[in-house]
């Protein structure tokens, strides 16, 4: 038994060396189409990070229903990544493609509101509880809209976000803490991976740790900050949950101070029907919903209460007529409302969320017992149908905990052996989601595998 990772690591590169190999004999059609996409996409890929999956040569996707999808070479994969959460309620719900199907003949697009709007903004204030919403094209855009929102009504320049955060491309909230010491923030700046950023992204945005409200009120005492962006927990360096009362104490902080709180529940989406905040009880300024809500066809709403609705209004009519710097053209467009609504109100229901939840806590009780018998010191970390494995004993409590934890050779190593044995996990960290068509044969079916890679990884 090896209790280390640093032993697991040698045996990960060797075993990676196998796996890639087994993968280019087992995906011929996956190397070929990367080939010829390869003459007119860069990398041969829609977007340059479909690249960067770790498996030798992209794998090209045929279908994907309910929780499988096939591949180009006809195998069929149990899917526990689901596009990141977009497709967190399952491949093509049934009631989507119905949607769209009818919707499909009466037209995709004019740039007015269509017929159906008064049932999706109140199936959106049913689901997620805030009476008012206005909707984007991605969670990206909803964020990059709300930050607007909130300078505009605040009349403040600065954003507050936590070290690690990831709230898609929007540029104020691509930026790293320098650490002096290992320990102290020193100073917020651009993360040096953007491409073509021209401008320090350290003059308007600082950056604390995760779960350091000592931090935080330090930050909101200098009366510049509009507002803090956060999730409810960090899901994007690993997950770094927040501590038991550590989103509650940022809505009273946030509120004493004068800036505006807003919970990006992209991913937490996950933590039952409502998401986080209305599971929670806590009433951010405004929350951000994005990927799931419409099935998984491009969708984000951001919601906010009645007050601020009214400080929002009064910043537009003061305004000068002319661009908001807010909207895109086809956002709202009567094919998103069709699934939009579908998806709020036949496939996000609570029937389905009981289901995600249930098989989600067994599947965090197998890859615990798992861990156990393998006597790894690793940890589970879950947030409703959300899963994580982390290299470290116990669930790290800010990005640079996460970080320490990551261990890429290690992971690259077992998510290409669960991979070429038909089972997807989330790439770049080691995330598994369940969604409402997952089945307990499903979660048999990682645990096995899983439990193969491990004894193959711990063998002397
Ligand atoms: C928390 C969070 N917010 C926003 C986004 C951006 O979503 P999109 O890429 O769909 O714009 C992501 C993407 O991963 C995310 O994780």
């Amino acid at each position: 038994m090896h209790s280390t990772n640093d032993a697991l690591i040698a045996h990960a590169e060797r075993l990676l060396k196998s796996e890639r190999q087994q993968f280019l004999q087992r995906h011929p059609t996956s190397v070929r189409l990367a080939e010829e996409a390869r003459k007119h996409f860069l990398y041969g890929v829609p977007m340059h990070w479909m690249n960067d999956w770790g498996t030798p040569t992209p794998l090209f996707v045929r279908e994907a229903q309910g929780a499988h999808f096939t591949c180009a070479d006809g195998i069929d994969y149990t899917d526990f990544c689901l596009g990141d959460t977009g497709a967190m309620f399952g491949h093509s719900p049934e009631p989507v493609a119905r949607a769209l199907q009818a919707q499909a003949r009466r037209g995709f697009t004019t740039m007015l509101p269509g017929v159906n709007t008064p049932d999706v903004g109140a199936a959106l204030a049913d689901q997620f509880g805030l009476p008012y919403w206005q909707l984007a094209t991605t969670a990206t855009d909803a964020n990059r809209f709300v930050l607007r929102w909130a300078r505009a009504v605040t009349g403040r320049t600065k954003l507050l976000v936590f070290d690690g955060c990831y709230h898609g491309t929007v540029d104020d909230t691509l930026v790293d803490c320098v650490f002096e010491d290992g320990k102290t923030v020193s100073q917020t700046v651009s993360r040096a991976s953007l491409l073509g950023q021209t401008v320090d992204l350290g003059l308007n945005t600082v950056a604390v740790d995760f779960n350091d409200l000592a931090a935080v009120e330090r930050e909101l005492a200098t009366g510049e900050i509009a507002c803090l962006l956060t999730e409810p927990a960090l899901t994007n360096c690993g997950m770094v949950p927040a501590l038991p009362g550590f989103i509650a104490h940022l809505r009273e902080l946030t509120a004493r101070y004068g800036t505006l709180l807003i919970l990006d529940e992209t991913h937490t989406i996950s933590s039952g029907r409502g998401g986080w905040a209305r599971n929670a009880g806590v009433e951010p300024d405004f929350i951000v919903f994005g990927k799931p809500i419409a099935g998984g066809l491009p969708a984000a709403a951001y919601g906010f209460g009645a007050a601020l609705a009214k400080r929002m209004q009064a910043a537009k009519d003061a305004a000068p007529p002319g661009h908001s710097g807010i909207g895109t053209t086809l956002s709202g467009n009567m094919l998103t409302l069709a699934a939009l609504h579908a998806t709020l109100t036949e496939v996000a229901t609570p029937a389905a969320y009981e289901h995600m939840l249930t098989l989600a806590a067994t599947l965090e009780q197998g890859l615990t017992a798992l861990l156990e018998r393998h006597a790894l010191p690793w940890c589970i970390t879950r947030i409703g149908a959300r899963l994580e494995l982390q290299f470290c004993p116990t669930a790290p409590v800010n990005a640079r905990e996460a970080r320490a934890a990551q261990q890429d050779e290690l992971e690259h190593a077992i998510h290409l052996y669960l991979l070429n044995r038909g089972v997807l996990l989330t790439p770049f960290h080691n995330m598994m989601l369940v969604c409402p068509e997952t089945r307990p044969a499903d979660i048999d079916t990682l645990l096995t595998v899983l439990d193969d890679c491990l004894t193959t990884l711990t063998a002397n």
